[in-house]
């Protein structure tokens, strides 16, 4: 290979690493609306509803239907209609991800 391909080829696994790195960050910043309520991590403190490592399936289908209004709630079907069904699935995987509370 010669060095410029090879230079090019780091350049664009290097951006390819940033723009990961980029995503995890926000999907954070999304999960930290729902710490008040679920917990740092979606580690609850007992009497609120723990995500983490939670059913990934099962955590997305309930989202969406809070959002569609299927399933009843006091106020997940409100904040449920602040994501894109694609933030939703974000969301459901980043919870999902994260180690049960010992
Ligand atoms: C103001 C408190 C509050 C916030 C903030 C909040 N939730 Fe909830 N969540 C609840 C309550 C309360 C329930 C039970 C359903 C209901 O009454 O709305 C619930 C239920 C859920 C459930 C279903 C749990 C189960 O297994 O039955 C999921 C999944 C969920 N929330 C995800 C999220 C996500 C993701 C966010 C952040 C985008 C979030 N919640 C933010 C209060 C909150």
């Amino acid at each position: 290979m010669k060095l410029t391909s090879r230079i090019l080829l780091g350049c664009t696994l290097a951006l390819g690493a940033t723009l990961a790195q980029a995503q995890v960050a926000q999907i954070k910043v999304w999960a930290a609306a729902c710490a008040n309520c679920h917990g740092t991590n979606g580690q609850a403190l007992p009497g609120n509803e723990a995500l983490a490592g939670k059913d990934k399936a099962e955590m997305l289908q309930k989202l969406m239907d809070f959002k569609s209004g299927r399933k009843p709630a006091t106020i997940m079907h409100q904040l449920s209609k602040g994501y894109s069904d694609e933030q939703l699935q974000e969301l459901a995987a980043y919870f999902a991800a994260q180690p049960k509370k010992q």
